[in-house]
């Protein structure tokens, strides 16, 4: 893996985006994207560039069960309000939350990714070492599949929610077997709630207890941190 360390998530976020930039110069047509709070300084990068992605495709990693589009707490909204409003893109995929049959819906969005390779796959990291929400246990040659979310997780993703009963308790993740396939990841990771996790990552044994140390496993993974992030690395 190939680790930078910056001082701050502005300066990581331009430096992602620049690598981004690189592929989509060299041929890079498909983007998987994440949500959250770490990638929030590339997407301002991005709508504060002049690059344009009308040639592009997007293929999102989650969303919520049961959340509709229009909720202000779907990552169908996220992505829209941090970056496809500003910078529309040729096509955009994100799991329908609100789809009738999950078993259709995740055969839908392996169908989507099998025809649309990744090029450029953007992770987050969960504290429990998660990405996506392939939780740990999560096996290494997932698809797309309805997951249970980990109390962790839950806890972590309670403070875009009114109360934590709020959080939903399931989503839609595409599986660790289809990230590993996008040609190129980068992970990114801010603050020091993430510094174990990144530990255990870059410098642990690949194990499902810690599912993105099935990263060590991928040729081409750039990690994008800050100092805290890096703050447990030996
Ligand atoms: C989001 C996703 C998650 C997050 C992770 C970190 O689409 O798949 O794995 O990347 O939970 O979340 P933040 O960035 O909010 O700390």
């Amino acid at each position: 893996m190939d680790v930078k360390i910056f001082d701050n998530d502005v300066e990581a976020g331009k430096a992602a985006f620049d690598i981004i930039k690189t592929g989509m110069d060299n041929g890079a047509k498909t983007l998987g994207l994440a949500t959250g709070s770490t990638p929030v300084e590339m997407y301002k990068a991005m709508v504060a560039s002049d690059v344009d992605f009308s040639n592009m495709t997007s293929v999102n990693l989650d969303e919520y069960v049961g959340m509709a589009p229009d909720n202000d707490q779907s990552y169908r909204y996220f992505m829209q309000s941090h970056l496809f409003d500003a910078k529309p893109f040729k096509e955009t995929f994100v799991p329908n939350g609100l789809a009738a049959d999950p078993d259709a819906e995740t055969k839908r969005y392996n169908k989507v990714i099998a025809d649309h390779p990744i090029d450029i796959q953007v992770l987050g990291i969960g504290r429990n070492g998660h990405i996506g929400f392939n939780e740990p246990g999560s096996p290494f040659d997932a698809e797309t599949r309805k997951v249970p979310l980990t109390q962790s997780t839950i806890d972590a993703n309670a403070r875009f929610f009114d109360k934590e009963e709020d959080v939903p308790r399931f989503a839609y993740s595409m599986g660790i077997g289809s990230i590993m396939k996008s040609k190129k990841i980068l992970l990114l990771a801010f603050g020091e709630d993430k510094a174990d996790a990144i530990q255990k990552m870059i410098e642990g044994p690949v194990t499902t207890d810690v599912p993105a140390s099935v990263l060590q496993n991928h040729k081409d993974v750039v990690v994008i941190i800050d100092k805290a992030a890096a703050s447990k690395l030996s």
